[in-house]
């Protein structure tokens, strides 16, 4: 039975995404239907498509009691919107149906499980979230919330943990065709800890250990885990607040933590060997992952910060975007991401130039536009003179520009969105210490309407970022001081209907 509120949710964001026009929204990266979105949920595969939920709020591009919309996909770059999956109308979750994950059951249905929030009163008149872990099981368009929620509550958290810091479940199916999970916890030290759950069914949930303990190392609580195997290794995704910078690392507050190591499954603990950022940028916050038909670890996240959310002028119809989908791997220890190769079917109209010499400021014929896949080696040029610093300047005319920029000797590499129309004194600057391989530094940049990911040497760290420039700012230059060679192929990244006609 759909509830009153379900079916409101429903009827205004039919009625309301008119607002929005097919060309206001990013050419192939999912936005929300209308309102305010934040993480991605659920994200599986289901009945032959790609099915991606997220935090969702329609009434307004704020936050608010959270909702799940709900897209579906074949290529998970064209997305089609299906009706909100739930909405906050149980008593347990009163307060907003918060982030959460989905699989397949052994009777074919779905299940979702997100955690249930309902504000309380505390005893010195503050008000806390009490969390707790829900069900919902449906047909990939209608959920119902399941009778005997919440499965996982207070009764199920070791000792000392908070009752209003317990989020984001992410299940899987295990070998043995038993169900897992995975969630955020805050223990008693004040830090995050990631909790793991077993259950036979997917319906009956018991405590299997602490997976692992932050102890404060790396920010406070640890929001939206995920835990998969990949290329012989085990990887914790997590999100961490209050993340204080190490070095080049962890510069974004509310961060992104990749932990590699190896898993004891009998045990249930993970022995972390390896730790980075799981981006470099500025707006990218709270992924989850699936694993496609063809074995693929692809992930999905959220392409916004909670810090940076005010770059968005309040009165747009719409806020949040998710990142492009990314290919996992792991090589040389680290994590590698790469934008998923369905992207290449988007690629049109192909420019090339090889060893081309920049001094100064250039451009280059057919090198522009708001929607684009560019690929760029860079190394010095002439002995006498190499450059000190290169600059590729996009979604630039006379007014407006957002640049990346690198400085050779020092390796470091900075986004800058400063003159991207912004009008809040936000973050707009990031900067990443990246590897040259020998004098070379290879980028692959994916420029959508909103945003910028720049894949450093084949994924080897990404830097994201959003920019709601005008979109008459649609000029690419290259800028060196001293003088640079690069070679660079571009497309344009089209659908099918966006495609000139011969
Ligand atoms: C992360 C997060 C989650 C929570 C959700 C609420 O961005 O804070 O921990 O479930 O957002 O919308």
């Amino acid at each position: 039975m759909t509830s009153q509120t379900l079916r409101e949710a429903r009827k205004y964001e039919e009625a309301s995404e008119k607002m929005i026009r097919q060309e206001d929204r990013p050419g192939f990266h999912l936005s929300v239907r209308i309102g305010w979105m934040n993480d991605p949920n659920g994200f599986s595969v289901y009945k032959g498509k790609y099915h991606l939920f997220y935090q969702y709020h329609p009434y307004s591009s704020h936050t608010g009691p959270m909702h799940w919309g709900h897209a579906v996909s074949k290529d998970l770059l064209h997305w089609e919107y299906l009706p909100a999956a739930l909405a906050p109308d149980e008593f347990y979750d009163r307060d907003g149906c918060f982030s959460g994950s989905a699989v397949t059951l052994e009777d074919g249905r779905h299940l979702l499980m997100y955690t249930g929030v309902l504000k309380e009163r505390g005893r010195d008149g503050g008000i806390n979230e009490v969390q707790t872990q829900c069900l919902a099981v449906g047909d990939g368009v209608d959920y119902e919330k399941y009778v005997g929620n919440p499965v996982l509550d207070e009764r199920t958290l070791p000792e000392g943990s908070s009752r209003f810091d317990f989020r984001d479940p992410k299940m899987w199916k295990a070998k043995d065709g038993t169900y897992a999970c995975v969630a955020g916890s805050r223990s008693s030290d004040g830090s995050g800890q990631i909790l793991l759950y077993t259950s036979p069914d997917g319906f009956s949930w018991n405590f299997k250990n602490i997976l692992i303990s932050n102890k404060n190392r790396f920010g406070s609580m640890w929001e939206c885990p995920d835990f998969f195997e990949l290329d012989g290794k085990w990887m914790l995704l997590t999100s961490p607040q209050d993340m204080a910078p190490q070095g080049f690392e962890y510069h974004n507050g509310n961060g992104t933590l990749c932990l590699i190591g190896s898993y004891d499954e009998e045990r249930g603990v993970f022995e972390e060997e390896h730790d980075q950022a799981i981006d470099y940028g500025i707006d990218f916050y709270a992924p989850q992952t699936l694993k496609a038909p063809d074995g693929r670890r692809i992930m999905i996240g959220w392409m916004q910060n909670w810090d940076a959310c005010g770059i968005r002028t309040p009165e747009e119809p719409w806020f949040g975007q998710m990142s492009i989908p990314r290919e996992l791997s792991v090589r040389k220890g680290r994590l590698y991401q790469n934008p998923i190769r369905e992207l290449e079917g988007m690629r049109k109209g192909k420019v090339e130039y090889r060893n081309v010499k920049v001094t100064g400021e250039i451009r280059l014929p057919g090198i522009e536009g708001r929607k684009v896949d560019m690929e760029l080696r860079l190394r010095p040029g002439a002995a006498q003179n190499p450059y000190r610093k290169f600059a590729l300047r996009f979604a630039q005319n006379e007014e407006y520009r957002t640049s990346l920029s690198f400085r050779p000797h020092e390796s470091v590499l900075k986004i800058d969105r400063k003159f991207s129309g912004s009008r809040r004194a936000i973050v707009h600057q990031r900067r990443s210490l990246v590897r040259k391989e020998g004098e070379e530094l290879k980028l692959r940049i994916i420029l959508d309407l909103f945003s910028a990911e720049i894949f450093v040497n084949d994924g080897e760290q990404v830097l994201t970022m959003t920019m709601y420039t005008d979109l008459s700012a649609s000029g690419i230059s290259f800028f060196a001081d001293g003088q640079a060679i690069m070679d660079i192929t571009k497309y344009d990244l089209l659908t099918e209907s966006e495609t000139p006609q011969r």
